[in-house]
């Protein structure tokens, strides 16, 4: 309900509904109007699509449970259903003799003028349904598509480096240039604008864009970015070296790193002026694990303390990679997400996932490349071989500056999966690349660091900013990323801090615990010692 009024009153300050040309009607209007039905059951036979397949176009009413069973079971999408009218097409597009994508373009009736194209995750060949049914409510004609394979696994990569472009860039490209099309030619007229929306690969993806097809969008919104890509997969397989398989001295236990995060909220918690289990700033906290060695006579086993063996493990955790000849590989995790479920994931004690797959099905061709043997050399060959451009370190973003594209990146402070310092980093590089102070950045590209948020989701901070459906507090420009770029794009007023809201049961809809700005860097947000911290008015945004 209350989801529906704010929607209402952005729709109706932003939106310009497009009224199609023409003598037939195609109403975007209420009533009881079957044009809109027809034409897209007709839209299938229409499209002339170079090296494509229409496999389907059908009208999906609104509040249909949509069940996904062409998806692989890997992708883990369960049934879900889109609170408006839209017509759904479903196509394959070739790619290269040896590659393709499949996509889909969902087409709403009540269409804003609007495009946006979705992103993807991880490894993944998955489409992002629940993007595309959050941007698809807002009026936006949306594409989603597979980045080229099925599934979560790497293993399409194996000696197929079409697979690897498909999934660097051409993908999202192809999906976009033919995506508009099909908008155009359902609406029989032109989108007005076009964005992007995704985080984590998604949110490397739409830096991609950023960097090298600076046509695709006139807003960005990438979140956790993935950039610097084959030195992440570096860094994120070098946890298993650190930590060495459960059970090593070098090991620590999850209660251990619940002893471990409490010990760094106590270092670092109130470095931003206020103690409440958030630390707005990273970057400010150099923790000291050997705080928490156990002194002598401690029990074996105990869990409360480590050893001096599991101090260098920690320490080595919040440590920037280096690699051959002191090369930066890739910036320390930052402090703070050790409770977060899934960063048990990187001190599991077993290799991560996507950093294996990625060795073994692009790097090395070899499906039976053992992890254990990671190493620097390993780093240095990774990167210099860095197929299809994955990179996505270009710090040159003039070609986007230069056609107006607004981009706006943010990161979670306590993501567990992609470090939170490396975002800083690419923000600072693309300051040296193009010689430009934050004043002149501001104008194009804003960075906003999301306290006690976890990967693009989840964690105990103001984390619901509109990133996500599930992550969406309010449809105020203040309090949502994607209608602050909207309005960013079509009314010239950017962004200067983004309002995060936390809810008591941590979703969406229940009571609100408390609501905090997120500040644009490089401000720090810091308590100013008078009023209630849950009040975000009680904290300012700081050089
Ligand atoms: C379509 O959008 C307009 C505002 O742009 C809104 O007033 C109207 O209620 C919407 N119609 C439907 C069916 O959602
Ligand atoms: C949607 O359909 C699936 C089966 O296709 C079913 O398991 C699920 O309960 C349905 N969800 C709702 C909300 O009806
Ligand atoms: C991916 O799955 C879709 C739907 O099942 C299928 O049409 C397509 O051929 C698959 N693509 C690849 C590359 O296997
Ligand atoms: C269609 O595929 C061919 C062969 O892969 C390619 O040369 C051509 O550029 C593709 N056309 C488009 C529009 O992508
Ligand atoms: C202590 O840890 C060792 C090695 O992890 C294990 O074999 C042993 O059973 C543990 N002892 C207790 C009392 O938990
Ligand atoms: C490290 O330095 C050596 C000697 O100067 C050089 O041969 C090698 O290419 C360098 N390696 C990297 C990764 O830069
Ligand atoms: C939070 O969840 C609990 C248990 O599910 C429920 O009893 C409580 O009313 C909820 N509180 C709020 C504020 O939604």
């Amino acid at each position: 309900m209350r989801f529906r009024l704010v929607h209402a009153a952005f729709a109706s300050s932003l939106a310009a509904v497009a009224q199609c040309s023409g003598s037939n009607s195609c109403s975007n209007g209420n009533g009881n109007d079957n044009s809109f039905q027809q034409r897209c059951s007709k839209l299938a036979s229409q499209l002339k699509i170079e090296n494509a397949t229409v496999w389907f176009s059908e009208y999906v009413a609104a509040n249909t449970n949509i069940s996904f069973s062409d998806t692989d079971p890997s992708c883990g999408q369960g049934p879900l259903s889109v609170g408006v009218d839209f017509c759904r097409v479903a196509l394959r597009v070739a790619t290269s003799s040896r590659s393709s994508i499949s996509m889909e373009a969902w087409l709403p009736r009540n269409w804003t003028g609007r495009f946006l194209s979705t992103g993807n995750g991880g490894l993944n060949g998955c489409l992002s349904y629940d993007d595309m049914a959050y941007t698809t409510e807002l009026g936006f004609s949306t594409v989603g598509a597979n980045n080229g394979h099925n599934g979560t696994s790497g293993a399409p990569f194996l000696n197929n480096p079409e697979v690897v472009t498909d999934f660097a860039w051409r993908s999202v490209h192809t999906n976009v240039v033919v995506g508009k099309s099909i908008s155009k030619t359902f609406y029989r007229q032109q989108h007005k604008k076009s964005y992007y929306l995704g985080c984590s690969t998604g949110g490397r993806q739409g830096f991609m864009s950023a960097q090298s097809f600076p046509d695709d969008f006139d807003g960005i919104v990438a979140g956790a970015p993935a950039l610097d890509f084959n030195n992440l997969n570096s860094w994120s397989g070098h946890f298993y070296l650190l930590t060495g398989a459960a059970g090593s001295p070098t090991y620590l236990t999850p209660d251990q790193w619940t002893a471990v995060h409490q010990d760094i909220l106590a270092q670092c918690d109130g470095i931003d002026g206020a103690v409440d289990g958030i630390i707005e700033d990273p970057e400010l906290c150099q923790y000291r694990p050997e705080s928490l060695i156990c002194p002598p006579g401690t029990p074996a086993n105990t869990s409360t303390c480590i050893t001096g063996t599991q101090a260098a493990t920690v320490r080595a955790v919040f440590s920037d990679l280096y690699g051959q000849n002191g090369t930066l590989v890739y910036p320390r995790m930052q402090p703070g997400s050790e409770l977060l479920g899934e960063a048990y994931i990187y001190y599991a004690g077993q290799p991560f996932q996507y950093s294996v797959d990625w060795f073994r099905y692009v790097v090395y061709n070899n499906p039976n490349w053992n992890p254990a043997t990671l190493g620097p050399a390993d780093y240095a060959y990774s990167d210099a071989l860095n197929p299809a451009d994955i990179r996505t370190w270009s710090g040159d973003l003039s070609a986007a500056r230069a056609r107006g594209v607004k981009i706006l990146h943010y990161h979670g402070q306590q993501d567990q999966i992609i470090t939170s310092a490396n975002s800083p980093r690419y923000y600072n590089h693309v300051a040296q690349t193009m010689s430009l102070p934050s004043s002149a950045l501001d104008d194009f590209y804003r960075f906003f660091r999301i306290s006690g948020m976890g990967h693009c989701s989840g964690g105990p901070g103001a984390v619901f900013i509109g990133n996500q459906r599930a992550n969406t507090a309010s449809l105020d420009p203040d309090q949502n990323v994607l209608t602050a770029m909207v309005r960013w794009v079509e009314e010239g007023k950017a962004p200067d801090a983004i309002l995060g809201t936390a809810f008591v049961n941590g979703t969406a809809g229940g009571q609100i615990a408390f609501q905090r700005w997120h500040c644009k860097y490089p401000l720090r947000n810091t308590y100013t010692g008078k009023g209630d911290p849950k009040d975000p008015d009680s904290w300012k945004c700081v050089v």
